[in-house]
């Protein structure tokens, strides 16, 4: 059956009905890394805490935090303000993040390290998280919906493996020849832990779940795609669906490539998140089979002007015949003119006569 003769769905928010495979027009709007570093008013809390990680472990701010955007811009959805690398963390990793650096790892040593990573502290180690989901689910209106996410075990694997991000992965990418059972062995650990943190963030108000495999690109083209992505979200997503029925999960294979139709099989996500570089045609066709989330480039929310106002319409116009999320194709960045995003959510919601 096409997604988009789905009857409409009861649930209020446009963000759950898209999800669930309805039609919304306008399509429902959030941004990747809405909270963050372009706004002033995020850049004037972080200074009153020691470092980003002492942010997303204060309850209080990171609420404040997560609200932030959805304040100025109205978005239809608040995603949670907190990072991938707390999966980690919490198991004993040793994580900071330097300053212009982006984050940094104990580099994970062998078998031994992998033998003291517990998937149990998970939950327990990020109650911060859950506290959290709970402060923003109680000041959001009742169009808003709130979204939890995590990274995937591909991703948190190759940062805890080299220590560092950048896209290099030189020593995960030796693992996969020298010891690829050991990469098996840490997915599976990170595939429990990461499908208890995304039950027990539904647990504390999330309507909807993102998961974030930045690196998958990775693994596209080759055989380590469906062993290494596919497989461990796969694993997420029948644990997910299995606890908490009804609750969509996002998946997001970052420079997928043409491996999207196999993710979608392969994984049963409940909806697509791609990246600039998916042509919209390519979207169309994937949104037959579910919803599709992005994918405007970041570059071009950052330059303004006709040229988001045009390409926020072409966007929207593209994908009017099913079920749409729109949002960026990654993350905000951090240069970018706030205004730029009102403009933004400004073209996306101008009645749909108007738009060609
Ligand atoms: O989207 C949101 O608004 C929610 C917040 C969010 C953050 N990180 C906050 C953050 C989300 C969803 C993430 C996910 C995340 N974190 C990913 C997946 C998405 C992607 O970008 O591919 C990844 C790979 C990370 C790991 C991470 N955290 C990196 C590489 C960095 C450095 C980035 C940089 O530009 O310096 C971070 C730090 C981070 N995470 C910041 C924020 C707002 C900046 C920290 C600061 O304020 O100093």
């Amino acid at each position: 059956m096409k997604a988009q003769s789905k009857p409409e769905s009861t649930a209020a928010k446009a963000l759950t009905k898209a999800l669930g495979g309805t039609r919304v027009d306008p399509p429902p709007v959030w941004l990747m890394r809405q909270a963050g570093r372009y706004l002033p008013e995020y850049r004037a809390l972080r200074k009153q805490a020691p470092d980003f990680m002492a942010c997303c472990n204060n309850p209080v701010m990171a609420a404040e935090i997560t609200l932030q955007p959805i304040r100025r811009f109205a978005l239809d959805a608040a995603i949670v303000f907190s990072d991938i690398l707390i999966v980690p963390h919490a198991m004993g990793r040793h994580v900071r993040f330097a300053e212009g650096e982006g984050p940094l790892l104990e580099p994970l040593g062998g078998h031994g390290d992998v033998d003291r990573l517990d998937p149990l502290r998970v939950v327990e180690g990020n109650q911060a998280l859950m506290e959290t989901l709970a402060l923003v689910k109680a000041e959001l209106d009742n169009k808003t919906a709130l979204i939890g996410f995590a990274g995937a075990p591909f991703t948190l694997v190759a940062y805890m493996i080299d220590g560092k991000g950048g896209g290099v992965f030189a020593r995960t990418r030796a693992l996969m020849t020298e010891d690829p059972a050991l990469l098996d062995r840490l997915l599976s650990i990170l595939a429990e832990a990461v499908s208890n943190l995304l039950i027990a963030e539904i647990d504390a108000g999330a309507e909807a779940v993102q998961i974030f495999d930045s690196w998958a690109g990775l693994l596209a083209g080759g055989k380590g795609f469906e062993r290494w992505s596919i497989k461990p979200i796969a694993t997420i997503v029948s644990a997910v669906h299995a606890a908490r029925p009804g609750v969509p999960v996002i998946g997001f294979p970052r420079a997928a490539g043409d491996g999207y139709d196999a993710f979608i099989a392969g994984t049963g996500v409940d909806a697509i998140q791609v990246d600039q570089m998916t042509p919209l045609s390519t979207m169309q066709a994937l949104q037959k089979t579910l919803p599709v989330q992005g994918n405007l480039n970041p570059e071009v929310l950052l330059a303004g002007g006709v040229g988001l106002t045009d390409q926020v319409h072409a966007i929207r116009a593209a994908l009017a015949g099913g079920p749409h999320v729109f949002n960026l194709g990654h993350g905000v960045i951090k240069e970018t003119p706030p205004e730029h995003v009102a403009e933004l959510v400004a073209a996306l919601r101008e009645p749909s006569g108007m738009v060609s």
